[in-house]
């Protein structure tokens, strides 16, 4: 008798963890971005508040560049560090909050926002920056919560200035 109440105890606590365990699969993945990544798209979606490198020229991504032809912009506190050149100078670093805007075109139009904000206490960041790429309405097609995996191992290679590349290739 005792045995038995031992069994059933056991069968009903594992189907309690079943159940919980399906539970989770059944339901979309509703967790929420961080606030600050959350707020990001509003952010960089419009070119209002940004200067644009090189007077805004398309240009053409260059070895080992995956992202093919681009526009670049700079939120007004990124800009305040670049020098009269246009470049961040050798050795400095982004001051917090800069947003660096890659607008990436495909058959002459916008298809990817790829962004990097300078945000050392966002809990995605890595290598002093949020990775995140943007489709053209806002879904997120490189997440932010990736922390980089894709982005930070070619952006740390030379030449790099605070993990920014254009400045030393174009
Ligand atoms: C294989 C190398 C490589 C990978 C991987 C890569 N990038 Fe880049 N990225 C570049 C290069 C090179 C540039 C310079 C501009 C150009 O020629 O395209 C650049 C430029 C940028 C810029 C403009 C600022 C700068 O550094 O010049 C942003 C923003 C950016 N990348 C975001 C990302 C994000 C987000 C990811 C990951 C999802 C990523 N990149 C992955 C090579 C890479």
């Amino acid at each position: 008798m005792k045995n038995l109440f031992k069994i059933s105890t056991l069968a009903l606590v594992s189907l309690i963890i079943i159940s919980a365990c399906k539970k989770d699969e059944d339901e979309p993945d509703t967790t929420p971005s961080t606030p600050a990544v959350a707020g990001l798209y509003d952010q960089i979606k419009s070119d209002s508040g940004y200067t644009y490198f090189d007077g805004g020229k398309l240009l053409s991504g260059k070895a080992p560049s995956p992202h093919g032809s681009f526009k670049l912009r700079f939120n007004s506190i990124a800009q305040a560090a670049l020098d009269t050149s246009g470049a961040l100078p050798a050795g400095s670093q982004f001051p917090e909050n800069s947003i660096i805007v890659k607008d990436i075109y495909k058959g002459g139009s916008l298809a990817i926002y790829a962004v990097m904000q300078k945000k050392a206490s966002d809990p995605n960041v890595a290598s002093g920056w949020v990775w995140v790429e943007y489709g053209p309405s806002g879904n997120e097609i490189y997440r932010a919560s990736l922390k980089g995996a894709g982005c930070t191992g070619c952006h740390s290679t030379d030449k790099h200035r605070d993990y920014v590349k254009t400045f030393d290739l174009h």
